[in-house]
């Protein structure tokens, strides 16, 4: 199968594309298993969309018991070439506050334990591919464009810290991250962008700030809740359908 424009990989609370039109639902297996749930392939101002929901729809997969293998595998056996990854994340740099949307460009990976390549059965090839630049640029250039094109506002930066998770991050360790240039904290964002890589897709990140990371916001002291993450993915995420129409 081919002629699929975009793929789109939700994150926590983005569990569906409701602008998705004449939806099919498709339920692919891969050599690396099964994605996170079936995929949902549409029409989107008349482009042919692939949506899948990173956690599964019923967001049952915490961030280090994804098949993230299977989910690339998977979009890409029906023909994706382009994935647009969505990520809820928290923000450390000052531009990068609660409902901001951002496209970053770099990324560091604390995350530990995770199947991180494609290279792991005996026999498969070893492949080290160059990752200086972890998104592909002509996707985020497009992203950047459709934003501007839609009206929605977006950061078109950033460096993007992948942490473990499942729980959030201690104001030590966010500390550390913003030392070393984080500027956005998230438990998904690796090792997708590296499969991504291996597997030869177009992949680039659209980050929605769900809340200050811990001791980031003018009050160090606020908890985070799930429920403030869902309130402010909901606001941020008003601009998303136009922007994916213009994608
Ligand atoms: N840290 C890590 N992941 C997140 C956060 C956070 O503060 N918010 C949403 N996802």
């Amino acid at each position: 199968m081919s002629g699929i424009a975009l793929a789109v990989i939700g994150g926590t609370g983005l569990y569906k594309l409701a602008a998705l039109r004449d939806v099919e639902t498709l339920q692919p297996t891969t050599r690396f298993g099964a994605p996170s749930g079936p995929i949902r392939l549409g029409t989107l101002d008349g482009h042919r969309v692939a949506f899948l929901a990173r956690h599964g729809e019923g967001h049952s997969l915490p961030p280090h018991k994804i098949n993230y293998r299977a989910n690339l595998a998977a979009l890409q056996s029906l023909g994706a070439q382009r994935v647009l990854a969505l990520n809820t994340v928290g923000g450390i740099g000052e531009r990068f506050g609660p409902c901001v949307l951002a496209c970053p460009d770099q990324l560091i990976d604390y995350t530990w334990g995770r199947v991180s390549t494609i290279c792991e059965d005996e026999g498969s090839e070893v492949l080290h591919v160059d990752f200086g630049e972890p998104y592909t640029r002509a996707l985020r250039q497009d992203v950047i464009a459709a934003a501007a094109k839609a009206g929605v506002d977006l950061v078109a930066e950033g460096c993007y810290g992948a942490t473990q998770g499942p729980r959030l991050e201690t104001r030590a360790e966010i500390a550390r991250m913003r030392r070393d240039g984080c500027d956005l904290v998230g438990m998904t964002g690796m090792p997708e962008a590296g499969l991504a890589r291996e597997l030869g897709l177009d992949y680039a990140c659209l980050a929605i700030v769900a809340n200050w990371a811990a001791g980031a916001g003018p009050d160090p002291d606020e908890v985070i809740t799930l429920q403030d993450v869902l309130d402010n993915v909901a606001v941020a995420s008003a601009g998303l359908p136009a922007l994916l129409a213009a994608l």
